[in-house]
């Protein structure tokens, strides 16, 4: 059975969750799979023994979370040799607009520029607005940055954006273009 890596950052918890559901359903297609938490101390044991991965993180003030970026720095030279894929989690994801796209976008190549890695592909999914997890601050900001953007401000509860049907159909593709369920790479390798 082939395995694949799925890596990700997170602050508030919504891509653990999004991570979870993608390990799940790569494992409903038959791969066998490691979630690891770039956070986690477990991430520097990680060895470059995969067929596949997918590298998860979120925006906080325009950036994605630091041991992210410094895992796929220290394994990039690998990463770039299997198909890989790049899931960046944010509120801008749940907007459609051109300059939403193009700032996501731009994010997007700042990591891939620090790190060294490019990966085949890269999604962009809309997160959570987790009110009960921020504090008093964070939770003014959130609500003020969610009212100019049009989301929700019921700070009495958290409020989920993120398509899992989107989500499922991405995993299905990745499959798919990766021949993970078959043998062979397919052609998203990058070196
Ligand atoms: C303090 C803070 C700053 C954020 N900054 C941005 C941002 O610059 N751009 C954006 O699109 N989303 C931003 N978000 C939204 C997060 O990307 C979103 O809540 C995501 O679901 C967080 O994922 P996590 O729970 O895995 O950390 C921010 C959220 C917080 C709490």
């Amino acid at each position: 059975m082939k395995s694949a890596l799925v890596v990700y950052g997170t602050t508030e918890g919504q891509t653990r969750k999004i991570a979870e559901f993608i390990a799940n359903a790569l494992k409903a297609g038959g791969v066998k799979v490691d979630l690891v938490d770039s956070a986690d101390e477990r991430a520097a044991l990680v060895q470059p023994t995969y067929s596949a991965a997918i590298v998860c993180g979120s925006v906080h003030q325009l950036r994605y979370q630091a041991s992210l970026l410094h895992f796929v720095k220290d394994n990039a030279a690998w990463l770039a040799g299997i198909p890989a894929a790049f899931v960046g989690v944010s509120l801008t994801a749940a907007l459609e607009d051109d300059e939403s796209r193009r700032e996501l976008e731009g994010l997007a190549e700042a990591f891939f520029r620090e790190t060294g890695w490019t990966p085949a592909i890269t999604r962009h999914v809309a997160g959570a607005l987790r009110y009960t997890q921020y504090d008093y601050f964070k939770r003014l900001v959130m609500k003020l940055i969610a009212r100019h953007q049009g989301g929700d401000t019921d700070t009495s509860r958290d409020h989920e954006y993120t398509d899992w049907d989107d989500l499922t159909r991405f995993v299905d593709e990745f499959l798919a273009a990766t021949s993970l369920r078959e043998s062979g790479h397919g052609d998203l390798r990058r070196s």
